[in-house]
């Protein structure tokens, strides 16, 4: 963001844009939330939107556009082969990464299918910083196995490690002297770490994890999902970026890693996906699952309105003003809760504020899933919709036995450019209320439990009256207000 210093000495931030188009909110009586939250079974992937006040589930397919973004939806070129906008969209790849070859993919999840696909085999292991959800299931689901090999401090809640998506390099060394370069698949390496609160890694370690896959034949895969909020820490808290232009540093992700690929829900602020290569094998072994499971070669499943917003959004990520933003009002929002006590990851990561729910309501056992009560008491007393990170997010082992997670959080995801700093200051508020009122919250079991990735559509219920006595006290205390 720009140098704007202000008179008071307090530094806020300010965006870098104007709005001009908006959508009108609707905040709910609180009689009508309990019954949304009772209705979506106590699961905010389960709410209507229509239902919601701020919807900080996520920054997926819901960062707002610039208006290049728009303009050049109306210039997409329809055609099912050969389409102009896909060739834009190469361009601005290849202008960005540096890398010659690009598979497009509906969707980063759908990378990761044609990844593992291709890649993993039974028994295999891929080591990571740490899983995504998606990442993951495509990984298991075809009997290889995921292996977190992070930094110590990328567990730590509070903390002020810079960089605590790091590889630990001991740790990966380890892991190749006992596995060897045929029982691993790949190395993957996260931008933007997502389940551990969107934390950054650097780029002396992704060089130096660069360097030992090279060295033993491992190809290292990197997930660009979350770039743009990696590259901006890069740049602020890296010494050796400190002179290096973001699309600098974005050149060397790209030089160290064998394949890139992301979700262009998040980077480039559309919607779509897609591989990078520079090697033309990696690129020949991969090509024939797109027009198997995402469509042909020049769209791979993406609209072509979606194609030309990614372009200027991918051109549009290399401006630090527009990076910027999202980082800043997180860490904004982050400084106000510590203040208040509120257990809060730090520091500060990009896509979301992350909130500690095993410590925020440390009397609840983690069978009682803290961070989904928390998510569904958070919408009754404010209507703000919050995505459950942790035990809920985690799929049973094959014995039904449930692995607790590692971080059990709330994300307060800060689509870029959506909110303004009055609704930031208001989550605030209901938050540091809720901290106050915290002993109200109970737990949740399950009504209708899926068996993959069952937080998307599962179901759950109270455990007791907590909901009641939480709503009696809200109206005790607020009144009228909404
Ligand atoms: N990788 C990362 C780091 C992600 O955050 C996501 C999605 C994906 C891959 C999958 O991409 O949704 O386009 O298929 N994260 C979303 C979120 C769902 O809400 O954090 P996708």
């Amino acid at each position: 963001m720009a140098n704007i210093k202000f008179f008071s000495g307090k530094t806020t931030p300010i965006e870098m844009h104007r709005v001009r188009i908006i959508q009108k909110l609707n905040l709910l009586p609180i009689e009508e939330r309990v019954a949304a939250i009772k209705r979506a079974g106590n699961n905010t992937f389960l709410l209507k939107n229509d239902d919601v006040f701020l919807d900080m589930l996520t920054d997926s397919g819901t960062n707002a556009m610039s208006n290049d973004q728009l303009a050049a939806m109306s210039q997409a070129d329809d055609s099912y082969a050969g389409s102009a906008t896909y060739y834009k969209l190469e361009d601005a790849l290849r202008h960005v990464f540096g890398m010659k070859y690009f598979l497009p993919a509906h969707q980063g999840r759908a990378c990761e299918h044609i990844l593992s696909k291709f890649f993993v085999k039974p028994g295999q292991v891929v080591p990571m910083n740490y899983h995504f959800t998606t990442a993951k299931v495509h990984i298991t689901i075809l009997g290889g196995e995921i292996l977190e090999i992070h930094v110590k401090e990328a567990l730590n809640v509070d903390s002020t490690c810079p960089f605590k998506g790091n590889i630990d390099i001991a740790l990966l060394k380890q892991v190749i002297a006992e596995r060897g370069k045929e029982g691993i698949a790949y190395v993957r390496m996260e931008a933007g770490t997502n389940l551990i609160g969107g934390q950054p890694f650097s780029l002396q370690n992704l060089r130096e994890v660069s360097a030992i896959c090279r060295e033993n034949g491992i190809p290292l895969v990197q997930d660009v999902s979350l770039l743009s909020d990696n590259l901006h820490f890069c740049k602020q808290r890296e010494e050796i970026c400190k002179n290096m232009s973001i699309h600098e540093i974005a050149l060397a992700f790209a030089e160290a890693s064998d394949i890139l690929y992301f979700s262009g829900r998040k980077l480039g602020s559309a919607r779509g996906g897609g591989i990078c290569t520079n090697s033309k094998e990696h690129y020949m072994n991969l090509r024939d699952f797109v027009p198997l499971y995402e469509g042909f070669l020049t769209y791979g499943g993406m609209s072509v309105r979606e194609m030309e917003a990614l372009a200027v959004g991918l051109y549009e990520t290399l401006d630090e003003d527009v990076i910027s933003q999202g980082p800043q009002f997180i860490e904004f929002m982050v400084d106000e809760l510590v203040k208040l006590g509120v257990p809060t990851v730090t520091p500060a990561g990009g896509l979301g504020c992350h909130v500690d729910a095993r410590s925020f309501l440390s009397h609840l056992k983690d069978q009682e899933y803290p961070a989904g009560s928390l998510a569904s008491a958070l919408y009754l007393i404010s209507g703000i919709r919050v995505m459950e990170r942790g035990t809920l997010s985690e799929q049973r082992n094959e014995d039904g036995t449930e692995p607790i997670a590692h971080m059990e959080l709330i994300r307060l995801a800060l689509p870029r450019r959506v909110f303004t700093m009055s609704q930031i200051v208001y989550a605030v508020d209901r938050l540091n209320w809720l901290y106050q009122n915290r002993h109200l919250v109970g737990g949740l079991k399950w009504i209708d439990e899926p068996k993959i990735l069952r937080f998307f559509f599962g179901t759950l219920e109270p455990i007791g009256d907590w909901q009641q006595k939480l709503v009696a006290k809200f109206k005790a205390d607020f009144g009228d207000s909404l």
